[in-house]
């Protein structure tokens, strides 16, 4: 069964499946509680990362309880809906993109499952899995989406957003997106041997990167139809056997 973890643009479509009432676990409770929906003709179950309503800031985010309710209730692979500010100009303002590569700058935030009794190293060199990336991709194109195939998502800490000398670190170290909550959420799914791939919606330009003033309702319409996409998106992929 597929899980979302659906980020801050939630689908409205998200909001009606039922509630599954989970008790907190080993690693305390979920943002909020998971839906169970039908989509694209297949079940599934939704995490809202930042709770619902929105709330939960991404350094607050109990990342290790997500993961550890979507695997209990039965979770087999997961794609994880992000907003993000574009680096470069391939990643523009309403662009959705499927990164293929992550680079971490987060710092205290509760990380890893292993424990002092098992010491484990994960391999992470392809931190999305390729079927999952490539179905959202196929999906993408059969329903007429100009999608971004690849990209390098750097994870920062939030929730401020980054200084212009910041993002032009992050370009030379080869970022070409922005966002505040991919990691450790992907390395945990690892860890708990979940695939994941992220489906990245491109909502501003990063610092520094703008060509026009900043204008906070233009990122509320592009959230608007860049979610409407990305549902578009999902049905098929889904209906397409995701
Ligand atoms: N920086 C970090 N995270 C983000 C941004 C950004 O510019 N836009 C959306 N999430």
């Amino acid at each position: 069964m597929l899980g979302i973890i659906s980020g801050s643009g939630v689908l409205p479509l998200f909001a009606e499946g039922q509630l599954i009432a989970v008790p907190d676990g080993r690693y305390g409770a979920p943002s909020g509680l998971p839906r169970r929906l039908r989509m694209g003709g297949r079940d599934l179950v939704v995490l809202p990362r930042h709770g619902y309503p929105h709330h939960v800031a991404p350094h607050r985010i109990n990342y290790r309880a997500n993961i550890d309710t979507l695997a209990t209730l039965g979770v087999t692979r997961v794609v994880a809906l992000t907003t993000v500010g574009g680096i470069v100009p391939a990643t523009w303002t309403g662009r959705l993109v499927v990164p293929d590569q992550i680079i971490d700058y987060t710092w205290g935030r509760a990380h890893t499952f292993v424990e002092e009794e098992a010491v484990s190293h994960a391999d992470f060199a392809e931190p999305f899995d390729a079927d999952l990336r490539a179905r959202l991709i196929a999906a993408a194109q059969a329903v007429g989406i100009d999608i971004g195939t690849e990209g390098v998502y750097g994870c920062t800490q939030g929730p401020r957003f980054e200084t212009v000398a910041e993002i032009d670190r992050m370009a030379r170290d080869g970022c070409t997106l922005v966002g505040m909550t991919g990691m450790p959420e992907a390395g945990l799914a690892r860890e708990r041997g979940l695939p994941y791939a992220m489906l990245s919606l491109v909502v501003n330009p990063a610092a520094g990167r703008a060509v026009d003033p900043f204008d906070l309702d233009a990122i509320y319409r592009v959230m608007a139809s860049g979610m409407e996409s990305a549902q578009a998106l999902l049905q098929q992929a889904l209906a397409a056997g995701l």
